[in-house]
């Protein structure tokens, strides 16, 4: 099922769906915060969405150890998006690098893009600039999308030739205003790089150390993603509800959807018509379903 690469590898996927969700508390005190709703779909299929959109068809789902069979219901094993899904649990959220160690069984060696559960992406010219970090099979690729408040993230330090310097995680003076966004494009030694970094302060391992890692041998690549794209925070109930709206705004205004993995997995050839019509007839009571049947009908 995986689509091999000249090289012989396939990049496999990782959706990083764990942490605690304090921020949406009380909301996330019973439910992972993946799996709270974007206006109409959990959250989780947003990102998964951006993977599927890679090429990449074995993902990894890292949850909590509480939280893995809502997924498994939710997601089930990836067969109805002819993609393959694996389980992970990650048994205390202790960094956003740790994934790497998780999943080195999983990846067995593989390049992988990470891309966090409650990260959101969308914009015009997506599916290329993911083709063209896949087709980088050596070092990393991550973006950096310009924001209004970079210090509650990792910063991108530039020089004044617009070459990478350091990326700063949380700086109180951020160096610029592109902040690392949750995607990561890694080549196969993510894990043994990630085996390698400590904890910070904060007692996590940090995905800044790991980048850091690539930074210094010269194999890190920084995109810039413009100002057509948008990257959407859901951390708080405020940016939740916009994220809500904007997904809703999207879809009512252009009668498509957004973050369909089901869409997704049809216009990939991964699934054929019957496979989504399936699909469309669980959800036949909504929109969703409806636009699912027009899509394999061809009226889309
Ligand atoms: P954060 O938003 O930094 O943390 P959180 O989700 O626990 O929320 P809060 O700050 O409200 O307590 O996490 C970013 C994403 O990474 C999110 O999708 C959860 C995920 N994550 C893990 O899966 N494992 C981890 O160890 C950490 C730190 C985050």
């Amino acid at each position: 099922m995986a689509e091999t690469k000249a090289d012989g590898t396939a990049r496999k996927g990782i959706v990083l769906a764990g942490g605690s969700g304090t921020r949406l508390y009380p909301i996330t005190l019973g439910l992972s915060k993946q799996l709270v709703p974007l206006y109409d779909k959990p959250m989780i299929y947003y990102p998964l969405s951006v993977l599927m959109l890679a090429g990449i068809r074995e993902i990894a789902i890292i949850t909590t150890p509480e939280d893995q069979d809502q997924f498994r219901r939710a997601l089930g094993d990836g067969g109805q998006w002819g993609i393959a899904l694996t389980y992970i649990v990650q048994p205390a959220p202790e960094g956003l690098a740790q994934a790497y160690l998780l999943a080195d069984d999983f990846l067995a060696g593989s390049p992988s893009a990470m891309v966090l559960g409650d990260n959101i992406f969308f914009g015009h010219g997506l599916p290329e600039m993911l083709a063209r970090a896949d087709a980088r099979r050596e070092g990393g690729t991550v973006f950096g999308y310009h924001v209004a408040d970079p210090e509650r993230y990792g910063v991108v330090d530039f020089d004044a030739a617009g070459t990478v310097r350091a990326i700063v995680e949380k700086p109180r003076v951020p160096p610029s205003s592109y902040a690392v966004t949750g995607l990561y494009f890694l080549d196969g030694t993510a894990p043994e790089r990630a085996a390698r970094i400590t904890p910070s302060a904060r007692g996590e391992l940090e995905i800044t150390s790991l980048l850091e890692s690539y930074l210094a041998d010269g194999t890190l690549d920084v995109q810039r993603m413009g100002r057509g794209y948008a990257w959407l925070d859901t951390g708080t109930h405020a940016s939740l509800l916009d994220a809500g709206n904007f997904v809703r705004t999207l879809q009512e205004r252009q009668g498509l959807q957004t973050g369909s993995p089901d869409e997704i997995a049809f216009q990939k050839g991964w699934i054929d018509s019957a496979g989504l019509r399936a699909r469309a007839t669980k959800f036949a009571k909504n929109d969703y379903g409806a636009y699912l049947e027009a899509l394999a009908a061809g009226r889309l």
